[in-house]
């Protein structure tokens, strides 16, 4: 069931190849996109202006023109031009009934699989061990997850890979520390937070004090060489940092197909350096290996160069130490080998916060120098600012624990259930809590641009009026609440749908469009596009409850109504656990 863009845009294509205008254009035909206004239709199209210009048309009169010759018979009203050479298309009241229709026996709610998809590996959450997941990996993990469901959705084949970090210096300092400060009583009551205690203690004194930065480096070297003690402590400490995080990864309902830490590539490593150094890619440099650029690319695209006071200068990609230690960067180019050559990748995402940006570009310079082709994308994003605007710190130990996030939300979320329903038995009340508040915290993340740093807020994130979680969840409860109250949900058909109100038009066009915007989300990688879609549904859902009777209404209202509550309900159930969002049915 093409959506009504692809229809139009369709119409369209036959319309030009009618004025003969197919040809004219290297380009493929601009789409037809919903109108942001729709007070002058519901899609736009801007071809007219783009084939005029090489044409030396005037736009206005190519619109026209390309208006007499396209053939819109059920599908919209006649089309209109609009200011510099826009088309304005206005759906028919009948189109709209005849999808709505659709969907109603349509699982996937009129959403298609895309027609080429990929093997596509998803690197994100990646926390690093002996440290708790704190608020900042909360991005990684809630947009990562969040992309793996939609790509799925839409047929891609995913690899969801976690990506831990349990290898190199830091895993010295937590062995140094263990050996030298352990709190017994303090590990036995609360293993992870007394491993990050040590890590941040030890990190701290080795920044400051070559010895002890010493001592950190003979243990970290010990393991790496497969001292028994080491490797037993170092397990354990693995151990430890998982479990933590799988009871937040079960919470949240998020799922791995792999979960290869660092450490797993370490074998790669010495081979890897000197395949570069022999395929001339790595050179020595002051006792150290590293990539250097090979001048192929323009200065301001090469990552390998920075510029300083007007002159660009090499900023190299190290992949090993003087001391013979290997780099973050080393694991990660062994690690695209393994994607594409062992777990046949063709594209590989990695959801990763905006400061490992350089990084990245290094990286992918690095795989283009060695003919890797696969698409290689940094999904980066912003920072989690507290009230004062400031980030939150993540090794001073300020930072909330995800776990303690979650509680807390929770705890929140239940004093709203309590004032709406409390005689609700305690059990559910307990499961729709954990349901508001766990989907509070995610629909916080997933609605902000990624991009963008954005100030975390209690208050925002559980509000039951706005861009919230509580918002929709209201919205599908009350969809809920309808069907409740029904012995028997009618059958509809095409003949008892009948759109004749604004409110049950402008609800019914906004879920005949879920099949758009769904897709739209992987062009850019931005969640968000769905979070606004759905929060524009509730609303528009919500004035369509206030203003449309359903139960009571006479045929065939009656009818169409509920067709329409059906599914919206469907779409908001299913748009949020795109989103990785479990609505309770009340609340
Ligand atoms: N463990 C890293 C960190 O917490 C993130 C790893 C991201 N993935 C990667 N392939 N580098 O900073």
């Amino acid at each position: 069931m093409a959506t009504f863009s692809q229809q139009l845009t369709q119409r369209l294509t036959n319309a030009l190849a009618e004025l003969g205008l197919e040809n004219t254009q290297q380009q493929s035909v601009p789409a037809v996109t919903a109108a942001a206004d729709t007070r002058f239709g519901d899609y736009q199209a801007n071809a007219a202006m783009a084939l005029a210009k090489p044409l030396g048309k005037n736009p206005r009169e190519l619109a026209a023109q390309i208006i007499g010759k396209m053939d819109v018979s059920g599908l919209c009203e006649t089309p209109e031009v609009a200011g510099p050479g826009f088309i304005n298309f206005r759906i028919s009241a009948e189109a709209i009934a005849a999808r709505v229709n659709n969907l109603a026996s349509d699982e996937r709610l009129g959403v298609e699989p895309e027609s080429s998809t990929s093997r596509l590996l998803i690197d994100f959450s990646s926390p690093n061990v002996a440290k708790p997941m704190h608020i900042g990996h909360i991005r990684s993990t809630i947009i990562g997850d969040c992309l793996a469901r939609i790509a799925r959705f839409l047929g891609h084949d995913v690899i969801a890979d976690n990506h831990i970090g349990d290898w190199g210096t830091p895993m010295g300092q937590v062995l140094y520390g263990w050996k030298n400060h352990l709190n017994e009583a303090d590990f036995a009551d609360n293993p992870i937070r007394e491993l990050l205690r040590l890590y941040q203690l030890v990190k701290q004194q080795s920044d400051t004090d070559p010895d002890i930065a010493a001592k950190c480096l003979e243990e970290t070297v010990k393991l790496q060489s497969g001292d028994p003690d080491n490797l037993s402590l170092w397990k354990e400490f693995i151990d430890i940092t998982m479990s933590g995080a799988q009871d937040i990864y079960t919470r949240l309902d998020i799922h791995f197909d792999t979960t290869l830490g660092e450490s797993f590539y370490d074998p790669h490593l010495k081979p890897l350096v000197e395949e570069l150094l022999k395929e001339g890619i790595a050179g020595e440099s002051d006792g150290a290996i590293c990539i250097f650029s090979n001048n192929e690319l323009e200065p301001k695209q090469d990552p390998l160069l920075v510029q300083r006071d007007g002159e660009w200068l090499p900023a190299p990609c190290m992949i090993r130490k003087k001391d013979g230690g290997f780099n973050y960067a080393t694991t990660d180019i062994a690690t695209i080998d393994y994607r594409v050559n062992e777990l046949k990748a063709d594209e590989i995402l990695y959801v990763v916060d905006d400061r490992q940006s350089l990084h990245f570009r290094q990286l992918f310079e690095v795989a283009r120098r060695r003919g890797i082709s696969t698409s290689l994308r940094h999904v980066a994003f912003g920072k989690i600012l507290g009230d004062d605007r400031k980030p939150f710190k993540t090794r001073e130990g300020t930072v909330p624990a995800l776990g303690d996030v979650l509680n807390e939300a929770v705890d929140r979320a239940r004093r709203i259930v309590d004032e709406k329903n409390s005689e609700l038995p305690e059990e559910e009340k307990q499961d729709i809590a954990e349901k508001i508040g766990v989907g509070a915290v995610k629909y916080a993340e997933l609605s902000q641009a990624r991009s963008s740093d954005y100030v975390f807020s209690w208050e925002k994130m559980l509000a039951l009026q706005g861009n919230t979680a509580p918002y929709m969840i209201n919205a599908y409860v009350r969809t809920r609440s309808i069907f409740r109250k029904l012995d028997t949900v009618p059958q509809y058909s095409l003949e008892n749908i009948v759109i004749s109100e604004d409110a049950e038009r402008t609800m019914a066009m906004k879920l005949c469009q879920y099949a758009e915007v769904v897709p739209q989300v992987l062009v850019d990688y931005r969640p968000n596009l769905l979070a606004t879609y759905l929060y524009e549904l509730a609303q528009n859902f919500h004035s369509f409850y206030e203003q449309c009777p359903v139960l009571n209404a006479g045929e065939p209202s009656r009818c169409t109504r509920i067709a329409l509550c059906d599914t919206a309900s469907r779409v908001l159930r299913h748009g949020l656990s795109l989103l990785g969002i479990c609505p309770p049915e009340r609340m």
